[in-house]
């Protein structure tokens, strides 16, 4: 859908400065499938029928039971400040359709009922306690709905449940969408300020695209007058001049600078860049990316990878948020608490070894963007702030000496190797300076930081 006819604005570089200056968050995945351990999407995979899956919240005696018994997000808010990451983003809602809040809606399947609290309340107070940026994960597709599978109540795509094509589908498929509008509107109008909303699951069926879908979830920033799936008045929000806001509409409405992805639908206020493949090629440019990644196998616990020992080593990570550095990308990185609430420690370890080098090396980190000139991939980046240009050497750079272009009359005054402090030579060369000096470093990754003799314009 043309980005006219959903009718919103994406917030621009500006209103996302916190974002590119505080680069690195911490991603939580964190819900029922956190029981069995076999991560978040064991509901689809495995095709546990509804029933037999609300059992992991009320059952219990069962080693699966969702017990929630040292949830302790101060905790979480602690780990991911001592690692260097500023913001956090926790699943308000997966796939699944259960919520860490407490649903208006009456199908809601929430913890407020199941626990009686609202784990997003306290997420909230402890990010804000902490001085962290507040994010909050949703999935607008629930696999609680056959409706989801069908929503024109005539073909059910293929699904893991059994379900077949049904006229009284079409209707389930509009309580789906009538529940998002409700949990939505409490998410964003209860907790207080929310800085970021990452949608996931825009799409209708496990098909197409979430833009495909947004003929029916309507993401814009309005309702349709004959939308096919109307949404019972009670749970609309409307505009000082009474119109029905869609989805973005809602958000907007209470959270106006909140930075929001594009997976519902709408254009999205940044792209997302997903999993752990390496982060190759040039600097993003106008758009801002977010590169997310887990740590430990699946997004929600996995006790396999855990068992395993696959948990992402230190110097990974460093390589990760370096390559975002220097490409003016931002990291989200992931955790799957267990079905207590802990994160698990060999996670908690890995963090926190890459948070000392991340913290030994913050200046060539936070509030710098990238430039001015392009990476080479995996040798070399920068990136830069006010008259300083930080020179990040990565795992295939060989040698304690690298070349720094000439540009345009600016000229390096100063170079010094940020882990050792040591000054390092700058001699002139034939087109180009010779920095000269470079520790060998105790990570993969060397930074050195040159000083010019002004500041370094905004290239890209
Ligand atoms: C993928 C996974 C989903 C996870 C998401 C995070 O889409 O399927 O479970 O929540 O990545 O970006």
């Amino acid at each position: 859908m043309p980005v006219e006819q959903l009718g919103i604005r994406q917030l621009d570089n500006r209103d996302m400065a916190w974002l590119l200056d505080d680069k690195y968050g911490m991603f939580i995945h964190w819900g029922l499938y956190a029981g069995p351990g076999r991560g978040e999407w064991l509901m689809h995979n495995e095709g546990i029928p509804t029933d037999r899956y609300r059992l992991l919240a009320t059952d219990r005696e069962s080693n699966d039971y969702f017990a929630a018994d040292r949830y302790d997000p101060a905790a979480w808010a602690k780990l991911a400040k001592d690692s260097g990451m500023r913001w956090m983003c926790l699943t308000a809602r997966h796939h699944d359709g259960y919520c860490l809040f407490d649903s208006p809606h009456p199908n809601g399947f929430s913890s407020m009922r199941t626990h009686g609290r609202d784990f997003v309340e306290d997420y909230v107070k402890a990010c804000r306690a902490a001085g962290l940026k507040v994010g909050l994960y949703y999935s607008p597709l629930s696999w609680r709905y056959p409706g989801y599978y069908d929503v024109t109540g005539d073909d059910c795509n293929s699904n893991p449940f059994g379900y077949e094509a049904d006229a009284s589908h079409k209707d389930n498929a509009r309580l789906m969408k009538e529940e998002n509008y409700a949990n939505v509107r409490r998410l964003v109008s209860r907790y207080g300020k929310i800085d970021h909303v990452f949608w996931d699951g825009g799409w209708l069926g496990q098909q197409g695209t979430d833009a495909d879908a947004a003929y029916f979830h309507e993401p814009g920033r309005y309702l349709a007058p004959n939308n096919a799936w109307p949404i019972d008045p009670q749970y609309i929000e409307r505009d000082a001049e009474g119109r029905p806001l869609g989805m973005m509409g809602v958000v907007r409405a209470h959270q106006p600078k909140a930075m929001v992805n594009p997976r519902y639908g709408w254009i999205g206020d940044y792209r997302d860049e997903e999993g752990g493949h390496e982060v190759f090629g040039p600097i993003r440019s106008k758009d801002v990316y977010q590169k997310c990644m887990t740590t430990a196998g699946a997004w929600g616990y996995d006790r396999g990878a855990l068992a395993e020992g696959r948990v992402i080593k230190p110097h990974e990570i460093v390589e990760m948020l370096v390559n975002c550095v220097v490409r003016d990308m931002v990291l989200l990185l992931n955790v799957g608490p267990d079905r207590h609430g802990v994160i698990p420690p060999e996670v908690a370890d890995t963090l926190l070894a890459a948070g000392r080098w991340i913290e030994s090396m913050k200046e060539s980190i936070y509030g710098t963007r990238g430039g001015p000139w392009q990476p080479e991939d995996r040798r070399v980046g920068y990136c830069y702030r006010g008259d300083r240009v930080c020179v990040h050497l990565m795992k295939e750079f060989r040698g304690d000496a690298f070349a720094l272009p000439f540009d345009q009359g600016f000229k390096p005054i100063r170079a010094n190797d940020l882990s050792t402090g040591q000054e390092l030579s700058i001699n002139k060369g034939e087109g180009k300076y010779t920095v000269e000096g470079m520790s060998e470093g105790s990570m993969p990754n060397r930074v050195a930081v040159v000083l010019y003799d002004r500041e370094i314009l905004p290239r890209y």
